[in-house]
C-alpha cells in the first residue's frame, strides 16, 4: 500500500541544522498491516507519523502509495490522499468541546460533501462500532476520556479510510481504558483496517502483529510480536 524509503527529516531554523529527527529511515505499510512504531520520547515517532500521514515534508525521501510516486502532486492532490485514504488519532482527542458528539463525527463527511442524512446514518454507525451509541448527543465534557478517545476513533473510521495513524493514543488513559481502545483497534485491523499505532510502551505494541522500533532517529529492529488476545468478555461500554 505505502511504501518510504530513504527519509531524512531534518529541523532547520535559518538553515541551520537543529535536528536530524529520522536518518534513512524505510518503512513499507501493507493492507491490513497494523504496526507498532516503538521508541523512548524524542526518537522520532511523531515525525514519523506526520511524514507518513503527510502532515510534514521531510527534507529527502520516496514516497510510493499504491503504486503511485508523490513527488510530483499537487498540495491539492495531496489533500484529497489526506481525506480520503489516512485519517489520524491523537493523544489528546481534538474534539469540539460543546457540540454533540454525533456532528463531530458527521463533520469529515461534510468536507467530502456527504448529504446531511448519510452523514447522520454513517456516524451513526461509526459510534456504534465504537459502543457508543447512547451518547449520540452528549458533549465531549459528558463523556469518560476512554469515551473521547472512542469518539475520535469514530470520527476516524467514518470517512472509511484505508489507513489510521494513531500517535499515543493511550497516553492520556488509565491502562483498564487504554485496553477499551487497543481493543478496538484490533478489532478495526480484523475488519481490514490497516493500522499504525504510535507507542513508547512495549506492553502496548503486542497488539500489533508487528513492532518497529526506532531510536534517535534511525529505525533499530523490527519484529513480529506475539499478540494479545481481546479479551471477549470484556465489554466495551
Ligand atoms: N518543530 C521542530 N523543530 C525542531 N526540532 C523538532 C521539532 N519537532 C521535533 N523536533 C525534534 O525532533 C526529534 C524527534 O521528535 P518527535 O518526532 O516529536 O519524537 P517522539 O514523537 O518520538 O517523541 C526530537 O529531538 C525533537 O526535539
Ligand atoms: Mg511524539
Amino acid at each position: 500500500m505505502l511504501e518510504l524509503k530513504n527519509i531524512i527529516k531534518d529541523y532547520t531554523i535559518w538553515e541551520i541544522l537543529l535536528q536530524r529527527a529520522l536518518c534513512w529511515v524505510d518503512l513499507t505499510i501493507n493492507n491490513g498491516d497494523f504496526i507498532a512504531i516503538m521508541g523512548p520520547s524524542g526518537s522520532g515517532k511523531s515525525t514519523l507519523m506526520n511524514i507518513i500521514g503527510l502532515l510534514d515534508i521531510p527534507t529527502s525521501w520516496d514516497y510510493i502509495l499504491d503504486g503511485k510516486k508523490l513527488e510530483n502532486l499537487t498540495e491539492n492532490e495531496k489533500a484529497q490522499i489526506r481525506w480520503q485514504k489516512i485519517w489520524f488519532v491523537f493523544q489528546w482527542y481534538n474534539l469540539i468541546a460543546r457540540k454533540p458528539i454525533i456532528e463531530q463525527v458527521m463533520l469529515p463527511l461534510a468536507y467530502q460533501w456527504v448529504p446531511l442524512e448519510e452523514r447522520m446514518e454513517r456516524a451513526t454507525e461509526a459510534l456504534k462500532k465504537v459502543g457508543l451509541i447512547e451518547k449520540l448527543y452528549s458533549k465531549p465534557n459528558e463523556l469518560s476520556g476512554g469515551q473521547q478517545q472512542r469518539v475520535a476513533i469514530a470520527r476516524a473510521i467514518v470517512t472509511n479510510p484505508s489507513l489510521i495513524l494513531a500517535d499515543e493514543p493511550t497516553g492520556a488513559l488509565d491502562s483498564k481504558t487504554g485496553e477499551e481502545v487497543l481493543d478496538i483497534f484490533t478489532k478495526l485491523n480484523d475488519d481490514g483496517k490497516t493500522i499504525v499505532l504510535i507507542t513508547h510502551s512495549a506492553e502496548i505494541a503486542e497488539y500489533a502483529k508487528h513492532s518497529i522500533h526506532i531510536k534517535d532517529g534511525l529505525i533499530e529492529k523490527k519484529q513480529e510480536n506475539k499478540r494479545k488476545e481481546i479479551k471477549k468478555e470484556k465489554k466495551s461500554e
